[in-house]
């Protein structure tokens, strides 16, 4: 796909299938993932959790949940990518870089056909609940700064946005 088709095709899905996505589909996305700008080349003050255990994801989405008791802040999806990251060399980088590298993953996951939604709840649940983040095995002085969910939306997406510009563009 061409890469300014998969920019604009990526949308948010909030409802994903049981389908788990394939080994090989996971590991490109990851990949793509690890080729993202990041400040100061800082690579090392980041690491990448390729979440697929069911018992993991439930936990995760509980977690999440608890400001809205009943609701499914993973909506459903059957991987989740949570990027941790400890105090980069550069100072307040650290979501920046998230942005970056989660970005890339959901539009690799785009070219692939892969339904995708960037989380910020989760990144509440695992950050609010120790047990959580030790039982992903955060090192010491690691916190969650993103999350992205993967899958195969439940329901067709209606239709690709309109060709407009989202963002107020000043030309100077
Ligand atoms: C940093 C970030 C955090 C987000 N967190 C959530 C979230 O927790 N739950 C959710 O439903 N959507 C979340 N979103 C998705 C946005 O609501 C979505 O990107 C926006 O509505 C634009 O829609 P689009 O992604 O389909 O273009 C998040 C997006 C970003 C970039």
């Amino acid at each position: 796909m061409n890469t300014l088709d998969a920019i604009k095709l990526r949308h948010s899905t909030r409802g994903f299938s049981d389908r788990q996505i394939s080994k090989e589909d996971l590991d490109a996305i990851l990949f793509a993932g690890g080729q993202a700008a990041v400040g100061g080349a800082d690579f090392k003050s980041m690491k990448i959790f390729a979440v697929q255990d069911p018992e993991v994801i439930k936990a995760i989405d509980e977690s999440s949940a608890k400001s809205r008791p009943g609701s499914h802040p993973l909506y459903g999806a059957p991987t989740l990518i949570v990027l941790a990251s400890k105090d980069s060399i550069l100072k307040n980088i650290e979501f920046t870089n998230a942005g970056c590298v989660l970005q890339n993953m959901m539009i690799a996951a785009t070219d692939l056909g892969i339904d995708s939604i960037y989380l910020w709840m989760s990144m509440y649940g695992i950050n609010n609940d120790p047990e959580l983040m030790e039982r992903l095995g955060f090192p010491e002085g690691f916190t969650c700064v993103g999350t992205v969910a993967l899958g195969y939306a439940a329901k067709e997406f209606p239709k690709p946005r309109a060709d407009e510009q989202r963002i107020e563009v000043i030309y100077i």
